[in-house]
């Protein structure tokens, strides 16, 4: 028999967006996963990506004057570049508009249409373009709009592609009811059953209203529905197409962690469209909850998007990966905040494991010249105090394995850190400073030894959730190699006598509270400006070029009696004069403006205003400080130089 093996997915995220804390959490949680299992010894597959076709990727394309394969081959990897930052370990990286996707895609829906599973209809409804999904009268919100962004609902009428799912529904109901992990949690599973035993209607998948998506071959008007293309790829990745054996080993170990805003697509329409394919439904969908921030939704307007990037800058990969998995339970709703990431940097690593690392070395360094002693009386340790230690921490390696089983995390924390608390503990019951001013050195090897192996243990279990500091404190242990590749279903409670330990090192710095609270009411004040600038969309160069500016000179100024703003104004760019009407009355004087030098706009299309016509535009900065005045500067070349002159 060859290894089990496990393959775990996270969704494949819309590239239109930049990664924010939500993707970091999915994938986070695979990521630990994953590390867990191949320290179970299993052959893990773990696959991420990015979800390249559809209306958002071709909207957000347009609004940057890209081509949406500019746009993706572009903000793509922004992902990759994250998942680098976070230490995330997924053996591939899927990107829907790779060749091998595309081909499992349409071999897939041929063989579906071949079959009569997919047929050609036409399609009616309410459709949210943003969200690329129909909504049904009954689920609509208020005024015809989405019920998940908000957004207004179009009427959309088109030519269209059906999956039969209705078809498979009693099979997978079936399916279910005899596989309860098939949806996870519990509250999730219920939601599913209850859709399922309701109306499933079959599945428009293709569209023909845009053109940014996967070809349907012999029908070329129709590209692929997105979400068809997108779920797809969990198969395309383990070879569906190109490498059965692959498949076969992989296949059907399949888990699909997912936001609970997605169940539908993959506990419903993903599962009916693999049965159809007559493959295997995933073992489980595992659903986790919402992150909000500071107590409301995340929204670009808002300004409150949590840049991973940035919390792992500032605080560290792992102590972000710790909190997040560590603040909620798996599949409920959080709240971040950085005051409370502050404080379990504080509390947990810090204190409770930083020091238990620290005291324990630097006692092994005083009291046994920094090489692990053997344990008191040279045989057995027989002191009961050891023995109940050593049977938590056994006890602790198969609870936190129960917890992993279900996708608890953060039970699985709990577990390790009452460990990590008991190990405290018990260096206050033993006080081994004590023990060493006594002279008994019988006692005081065993509780060194006790102590060193309660740190090995501990670097054992929290490596899956933070990797890069538990190799760190395998290195101050004196270990070789990493404590990721150890196995843990080998783990035993050994005797690490005669390993020489390294120097200490903090792990974890204490954050200074109150410095963090003046450092942060610094920060705050200059990004509440930040926000309210706006910003025009990228432009190149040619662009750019295309506006003619040049020197001028202001001869002269005559108000317009009918107009509060406007000035009429002559011009001299030494190779003509013209005739400018200029807003900016409300600013100058005219005797502030005769004879200035200024930059002007020179190829602007010709504008009528009140009754003048006006032949081009003078550059101004202005700003408006909050409720004071709008203020006003010219623009003037900062030397002298000929009228006439291009400004470039
Ligand atoms: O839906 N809290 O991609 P997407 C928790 N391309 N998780 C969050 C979150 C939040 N506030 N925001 C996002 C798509 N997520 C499709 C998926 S799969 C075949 C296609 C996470 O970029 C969560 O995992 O909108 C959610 O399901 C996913 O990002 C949605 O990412
Ligand atoms: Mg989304």
């Amino acid at each position: 028999m060859g290894k089990k093996s496990f393959y775990i997915t996270t969704p494949i995220y819309y590239v239109n967006d930049i990664p924010h804390i939500g993707h970091a959490y999915t994938t986070i949680a695979c990521d630990v996963m994953s590390r867990y299992k191949r320290m179970k010894g299993f052959d893990t597959r773990f696959l991420t990506g990015t979800d390249e076709h559809g209306q958002k990727i071709q909207t957000a394309a347009e609004a940057k004057g890209m081509t949406p394969q500019e746009l993706v081959d572009k903000i793509h990897v922004n992902f990759k570049e994250l998942w680098k930052v976070l230490n995330i370990s997924n053996d591939d990286f899927i990107r829907t508009t790779e060749p091998r996707h595309i081909r499992v895609v349409q071999a897939m829906f041929k063989k579906l249409m071949e079959q009569g599973d997919i047929y050609k209809g036409s399609y009616e409804g309410w459709y949210c373009v943003p969200c690329e999904t129909y909504v049904p009268e009954s689920s609509m919100g208020e005024n015809r709009t989405c019920p998940d962004c908000g957004r207004e609902l179009i009427t959309m009428k088109e030519e269209s592609y059906f999956f039969k799912a209705s078809k498979y529904v009693p099979r997978l109901i079936e399916h279910y009811e005899k596989n309860l992990q098939g949806v996870m949690p519990r509250v999730r599973y219920n939601e599913i059953m209850s859709f399922l035993r309701g109306e499933v209607r079959d599945q428009s998948v293709s569209r023909t209203t845009l053109k940014w998506g996967i070809p349907i071959p012999g029908d070329e008007k129709h590209v692929v529905y997105v979400w068809f293309d997108a779920l797809i790829n969990y198969a395309t990745a383990v070879g569906y197409l190109d490498d059965p054996r692959m498949f076969e080993r992989y296949w059907p170990v399949v888990r699909h962690m997912v936001g609970k805003d997605i169940i539908r697509f993959h506990c419903v329409i993903w599962p009916l469209m693999l049965l159809a394919l007559g493959l295997d439904v995933p073992v489980s969908v595992i659903a986790h909850g919402w992150w909000t921030v500071d107590g409301e939704k995340m929204s670009k307007s808002k300004g409150n998007v949590v840049d991973p990037f940035k919390m792992a800058e500032v605080y560290g990969a792992d102590a972000f990966r710790y909190f997040l998995l560590r603040e909620v339970p798996f599949g409920n709703d959080g709240d971040f905040s950085e005051a409370a990431l502050v404080g379990r940097i504080n509390s947990d690593l810090a204190n409770d494991l930083g020091n238990l690392l620290n005291r324990t070395l630097q006692m092994i360094v005083s009291y046994a010249d920094g090489v692990v002693p053997a344990a008191g009386g040279g045989g057995e340790n027989k002191n009961p105090l050891d023995a109940e230690i050593r049977a938590l921490g056994e006890a602790t390696v198969a609870a936190v394995d129960r917890a992993m089983e279900t996708f608890s995390y953060d039970e699985a924390l709990k577990l390790i850190w009452a460990f990590i608390g008991r190990g405290n503990k018990y260096i206050d019951e033993t006080t081994p400073w004590k023990l060493q001013k006594d002279g008994d050195a019988e006692r005081l090897n065993s509780v060194l030894l006790t102590l060193y192996e309660i740190l090995r243990l501990s670097a054992l279990l929290v490596a899956p959730y933070i990797p890069a500091s538990a190799e760190k404190i395998w290195k101050q242990l004196g270990l070789s190699g990493s404590p990721l590749s150890v196995e843990l279903d080998g783990f035993r409670w050994t005797d690490g006598a005669g390993t020489a330990v390294a120097k200490a090192e903090v792990l974890f710095p204490r954050i200074d509270l109150e410095q963090w609270k003046k450092d942060r009411a610094a920060q705050a004040a200059p990004n509440e400006e930040e926000k309210t600038i706006e910003h025009e969309p990228e432009i190149g160069i040619d662009e750019f070029r295309s506006v003619e500016m040049r020197v001028a000179q202001i001869l002269e100024v005559e108000e317009i009696p009918r107009s509060k703003k406007l000035y009429k104004l002559s011009v001299d760019l030494g190779y003509e004069r013209r005739t400018v009407c200029a807003g900016i009355k409300p600013f100058f004087k005219p005797e502030e403006l005769k004879g200035h030098r200024i930059v002007m706009v020179t190829n602007l299309k010709p504008a009528k205003l009140c009754g003048i016509e006006s032949n081009g535009m003078i550059l101004a900065a202005s700003v408006r400080d909050g409720e004071a005045a709008e203020q006003v500067s010219l623009i003037a070349p900062a030397s002298d130089i000929p009228l006439g002159s291009r400004v470039r």
